[in-house]
């Protein structure tokens, strides 16, 4: 094998690796088997500097520290979600769902949890991760993109087990489990550092870094769950979408589910209330939103949030 061949074989070892880990939870090596990997591609690269592209798992780390934030304007404003504060909330929008489409149709709606992280927009251009941002105030964030690339849960480069968009603009929560969190301010006091009052905070003080020699070194991880503009495919539903990020490398929360009835929203929204204990990252409520981009398309929008989702708060954690 030659060593083009060599190194492409190692990259895509890795990210597969990576998506084993963090996409599927189902890692195939030790860490240590991971980071002989990385050495060997590292070696390859460093006595052929030709060969080495932005894609490659060894450039998510070493970038030098910039000056400034750049400001990205979203293509689509990211939204904020109305609150629903308890089961009566839910059953009025539901209501008001039924209202405007007709009762006549066939409502599905996706359920999913609300992460307490960060919201960013990663942006892939013909399956590159080209550049990434912050919400900001929804209609113009601050470019994150060498911060987001030191996160091994964002693909640099798509898998193609499915059609590539030419255009992906997907948005997500950057987050931090609870187990990584317990971890770090351990080594945190040992080393005589301050540590970090909660997970969220210290992910989104790890994302407004401009060196991110200091991004690469926290535990940050994302779960993708909207799409902004696409380009090249077309997507019907948001559980079309959902079903596309995985095979593309993207991680998806686990626990979201399909609703047809006000009766299994509100299980949903009991069940996540009741399990919220046992996840292994902080939510804080159950995000609902109506499964076809069509009838999302009806509902349309206020000024702020859309009419064809809600969030279902749960009750701020106790200690
Ligand atoms: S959808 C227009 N889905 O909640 C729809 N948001 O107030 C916009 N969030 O800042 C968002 N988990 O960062 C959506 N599964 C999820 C979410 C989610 C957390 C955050 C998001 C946004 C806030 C909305």
């Amino acid at each position: 094998m030659n060593i083009q061949d060599r190194i492409n074989k190692l990259k895509n070892e890795i990210e597969q690796h990576n998506v084993n880990y963090y996409v599927n939870d189902n890692p195939q090596i030790s860490d240590f088997d991971y980071d002989c990997l990385l050495t060997k591609l590292e070696q390859l690269e460093k006595n052929n500097p030709d060969l080495v592209t932005s894609d490659s798992p060894t450039q998510r780390v070493g970038a030098p520290p910039i000056d400034k934030f750049k400001s990205i304007t979203h293509r689509i404003p990211l939204l904020s979600l109305a609150n629903a504060m308890n089961e009566d909330e839910l059953i009025q929008f539901n209501n008001q769902i039924c209202k405007t489409l007709g009762n006549d149709i066939n409502l599905e709606y996706i359920c999913e949890p609300k992460i307490d992280g960060v919201a960013v927009e990663l942006v892939y251009e013909n399956g590159y991760f080209s550049y990434g941002s912050t919400r900001g105030n929804g209609l113009v964030g601050e470019d994150i993109t060498h911060n987001l690339k030191t996160i091994k849960s964002i693909p640099l480069k798509l898998i193609s087990n499915y059609k590539i968009p030419t255009l992906l603009e997907v948005r997500g929560e950057v987050f931090i489990n609870h187990k990584d969190f317990i971890d770090m301010n351990k080594l945190r006091e040992q080393n005589g550092e301050q540590v970090f009052a909660n997970p969220r905070n210290c992910a989104a003080g790890s994302l407004r870094q401009l060196d991110s020699s200091i991004t690469y070194s926290r535990p940050l991880r994302i779960f993708c769950y909207a799409p902004g503009v696409v380009e090249g495919i077309t997507l019907k539903s948001q559980e079309q979408f959902l079903n596309c990020l995985p095979k593309w490398g993207l991680p998806v929360s686990p626990i979201i589910e399909k609703c047809t009835t006000i009766e299994q929203l509100l299980s949903y929204y009991k069940k996540i209330e009741h399990e919220r204990n046992n996840l292994k990252y902080d939510i804080d409520g159950i995000v609902i939103k109506v499964n076809s981009y069509q009838y999302q398309e009806k509902l349309g929008e206020r000024s702020k949030s859309p009419r064809w989702a809600i969030a279902g708060k749960l009750k701020p954690k106790q200690g």
